[in-house]
């Protein structure tokens, strides 16, 4: 039986991670067919509940792909969504998924190929995750938890 692919969504700075991704593909460079992207115009548009709303919509695991620390065309959009994936992570963790299913990365518009490696590193950690099953890191910390509930309240996060 051939073994099912994890869902992975991207959420990629049109100015970096999303030209890196294209980059990639001008170069015929491969990386898993799983990946799918979401273009915004800078990772500071990324909120908390839309990485977590990916978890409620199934996805394995959930890359933030945005330009390197000090080169954010909107100045600090990129600080910002390393901010919200910390606080994303934390309530992932509440509600029993392994944390180390999101990710944010800083991958410059002229790196095809670190975009590859890193689609095709994340992807392979996400598969470890979906071959271990159930480890302690994906139990719930209480009863009421699961994706279905972690976007229940609104995280309070920061701005
Ligand atoms: Fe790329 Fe802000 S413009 S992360």
């Amino acid at each position: 039986m051939q073994k099912k692919e994890p869902k992975i969504i991207a959420f990629c700075c049109h100015y970096c991670a999303f030209t890196a991704a294209d980059l990639a593909g001008t170069m015929r460079l491969q990386y898993p067919a799983n990946i799918n992207i979401v273009r915004l115009p800078c990772t500071g548009k990324v909120h908390v509940n839309m990485l977590l709303q990916a978890f409620v919509d199934e996805a394995d695991g959930v890359m933030v792909a945005g330009c390197e620390p000090g080169s954010c065309h909107f100045l600090e959009g990129n600080v910002r969504a390393v901010k919200r994936v910390a606080f994303a992570k934390e309530k992932l963790r509440e509600a029993g998924i392994n944390p180390e299913r999101l990710e944010m990365f800083h991958i410059p518009a002229s790196d095809g190929p670190l975009f590859a490696k890193s689609a095709e590193e994340f992807t392979h950690k996400i598969n470890q995750l979906e071959s271990s099953g159930n480890t302690e890191k994906d139990e719930p910390d209480s009863s009421e938890s699961g994706a279905g509930n972690i976007i229940k309240d609104k995280p309070q996060c920061c701005s």
